[in-house]
């Protein structure tokens, strides 16, 4: 399996944003999130999830893998993964954690915006799909991406989509308690700019309505589960390597909040799972 180096710089053009963005922190990016406390604790509810809905011998494709945290779970149970993300500098990242940790893994890490999916060229159909940690809160536009991906999987094929929420409780209540009006509500307006370094990325906070609308009608959706909802976000990671019987806590409370109507969709994040509607 190759990694490839196409799709998120144009030719001769501007560096894709969200490349130019993750890029800078791709050597820290493992260090400050994969193996954080709270990093380990979000992506559980992810993994339970993915570990019941794909199985072995099927082929998912992971848009916005990252440094291959995920990619490398699912190739462990025995899954293929097609694993892109936008910034080379993630991908030299999981390229090399492959080498290191399962140098016979399944798995192609791809150099590959989201908005070029069609440069994939998959002479197959996905069995599956996998987008974890808010990379899609990155995109402009979702109707593009979610055409093109209903015409590289198979019938059935679950999709799991984790992105960031509109509202997340958690935050809301700490930059109050700081006295940061405007970052306790920085998500309302539905958009902001986050400062990686010298670059500037928008990032869009979607409502599950929108997002369901966006996927429809080539998808439905079947599921939605709260991420981070009782576990606070990664900021906090100071505060939860000081309280770790707190976070252990919060973890317990989360995996039972997650599915509550309501409050699943007032985490950080919120995990969706649609499958190709039915002709
Ligand atoms: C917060 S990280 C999540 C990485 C990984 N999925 C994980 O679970 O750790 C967001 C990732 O999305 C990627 N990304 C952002 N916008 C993208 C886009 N338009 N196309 C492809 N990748 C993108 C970034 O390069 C980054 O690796």
């Amino acid at each position: 399996m190759t990694g490839g180096a196409m799709g998120a710089v144009g030719a001769g053009g501007p560096p894709h944003p969200a490349a130019a963005a993750f890029d800078g922190m791709a050597e820290r990016y493992d260090r400050l999130f994969t193996h954080s406390v709270i990093g380990r604790a979000q992506r559980e509810a992810v993994r339970s999830l993915a570990a019941a809905v794909f199985a072995l011998g099927d082929h998912v494709l992971e848009l916005n893998c990252g440094t291959g945290e995920d990619a490398l779970f699912l190739s462990r149970l025995g899954i293929a993964v097609t694993a892109c993300d936008a910034s080379a500098g993630m991908i030299r990242e999981a390229e090399g954690r492959r080498r290191l940790e399962a140098p016979q893994a399944a798995i192609e890490f791809r150099v590959l915006a989201t908005e070029n999916l069609a440069e994939l060229r998959a002479p197959f159909m996905f069995d599956g799909v996998l987008s974890n940690f808010a990379g899609l809160n990155c995109v402009t536009d979702l109707a593009p991406v979610a055409r093109q991906l209903s015409l590289c999987v198979r019938p059935g094929a679950p999709i799991l989509l984790c992105v960031f929420t509109r509202v997340c409780l958690w935050e809301i209540l700490w930059f109050l308690s700081q006295g940061q009006l405007r970052k306790a509500f920085r998500r309302f307006p539905g958009r902001s700019t986050v400062a990686f370094g010298e670059v500037a990325l928008t990032v869009r906070y979607p409502t599950v309505r929108r997002l369901r609308r966006l996927f429809s009608p080539a998808f439905a959706l079947r599921s939605i589960t709260g991420v981070g909802v009782a576990v606070p976000p990664s900021y906090l990671e100071p505060w939860a390597r000081r309280h770790p019987k707190v976070l252990r806590s919060l973890l317990r409370l989360d995996r039972i909040v997650r599915h509550w109507p309501g409050f699943r969709v007032l985490g950080d994040h919120v995990l969706l799972r649609l499958e190709p509607a039915r002709p």
